[in-house]
């Protein structure tokens, strides 16, 4: 039902921008959840929670709900686990890193995350029901920078939302730097396109700081983000660090999020463990 409202959209979106080139919904995400870890539930931060029997109910409201990963407890549980009074599904507002540090050993839930392969990288940060970011402080090039953003399998980040912008320009703010390279970039003198592909013709939202874009475009072919939550454009040859932005995909490969984490949390017992959130 609700993917068949979003093909609508869609196609409707894509008569309107029909001579642009603009992906369904301009963005890196894709919206499946891959299964993490069995008899493992998150602590991270729930937007919502529901009772559902089945997974797809609860994959569906976490799209929705534009959730990075759900807690769910199959059916097949609860025969063996009392869950009277629980709720099946729990959506998530941020997802686990490497290492898996707010998962909990917990027989009645198995844990979704939509970064399956690989796990997002121990150091990477999360902004609630937006995506997980890592930023590289080095200076170097946009190509460099792209470089790097691939190596941990990201994407120089997606500013084209006010949403974005603002939350990005929070995470330069909070890394002390003043300004990040992010994924527009004008290519042999033309309009500014996303990492993806799009033209940023296919968004309405603008944070260009007065002065920019500069007519030189061939020149002036990479932007960055700046603290104060504007866009500025630069040479791409010019060294900045930059923001990467983690794509998300599966399928996961069995006990990895655990890898760097030699002995796992020592949370056996959940039945009496304090659930804050009930
Ligand atoms: C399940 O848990 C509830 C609440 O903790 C309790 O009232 C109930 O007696 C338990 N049922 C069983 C079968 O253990
Ligand atoms: C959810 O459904 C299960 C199974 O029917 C039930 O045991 C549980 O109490 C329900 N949880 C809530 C919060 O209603
Ligand atoms: C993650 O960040 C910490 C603190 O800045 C640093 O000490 C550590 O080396 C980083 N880990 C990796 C794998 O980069
Ligand atoms: C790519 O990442 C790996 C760790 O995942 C690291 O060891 C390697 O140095 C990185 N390569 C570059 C070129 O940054
Ligand atoms: C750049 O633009 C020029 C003139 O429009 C064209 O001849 C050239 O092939 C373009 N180069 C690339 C890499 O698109
Ligand atoms: C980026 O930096 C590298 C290493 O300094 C250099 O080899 C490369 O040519 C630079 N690329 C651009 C586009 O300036
Ligand atoms: C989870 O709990 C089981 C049984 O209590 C234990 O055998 C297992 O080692 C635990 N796993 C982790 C990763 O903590
Ligand atoms: C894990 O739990 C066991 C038994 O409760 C305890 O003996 C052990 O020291 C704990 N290990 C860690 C790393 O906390």
């Amino acid at each position: 039902m609700f993917l068949i409202l979003l093909l609508i959209l869609s196609i409707d979106y894509k008569t309107v921008n029909a001579k642009s080139e603009c992906s369904v919904d301009g963005q890196v995400r894709s919206p499946k959840y891959h299964l993490i870890e069995k008899c493992f539930r998150s602590k991270l931060g729930i937007v919502t929670k529901a009772n559902f029997t089945s997974l797809t109910s609860c994959q569906r409201l976490g799209f929705e709900k534009k959730a990075l990963a759900i807690n769910f407890s199959p059916q097949e549980a609860w025969q063996d686990y009392n869950v009277t009074g629980r709720y099946t599904c729990e959506v998530l507002k941020c997802a686990e890193a490497d290492g898996g540090l707010s998962m909990v050993n917990d027989s009645r839930y198995d844990y979704y995350s939509i970064y399956g392969k690989p796990v997002p990288h121990v150091n990477s940060t999360c902004v609630p029901t937006l995506g997980m970011f890592f930023i590289l402080t080095k200076k170097q090039n946009y190509s460099q920078g792209f470089r790097d953003c691939k190596n941990i399998s990201g994407l120089p980040a997606d500013v084209t939302s006010e949403q974005r912008t603002d939350s990005l320009a929070q995470l330069i703010a909070g890394a002390s730097l003043e300004v990040a390279f992010v994924g527009l970039r004008s290519k042999n003198g033309s309009g500014f396109f996303s990492v993806t592909g799009d033209a940023l013709d296919c968004t309405t939202y603008r944070a260009w700081q007065p002065g920019s874009p500069r007519k030189a475009r061939d020149k002036y072919d990479c932007v960055l983000l700046t603290r104060s939550r504007t866009w500025v454009t630069t040479p791409c040859k010019k060294n900045y660090p930059m923001i990467c932005e983690i794509v998300p995909g599966g399928p996961y490969k069995r006990g990895s999020i655990f890898a760097s984490r030699m002995k796992p949390a020592n949370e056996t017992n959940t039945e009496n463990k304090n659930d804050e959130e009930f």
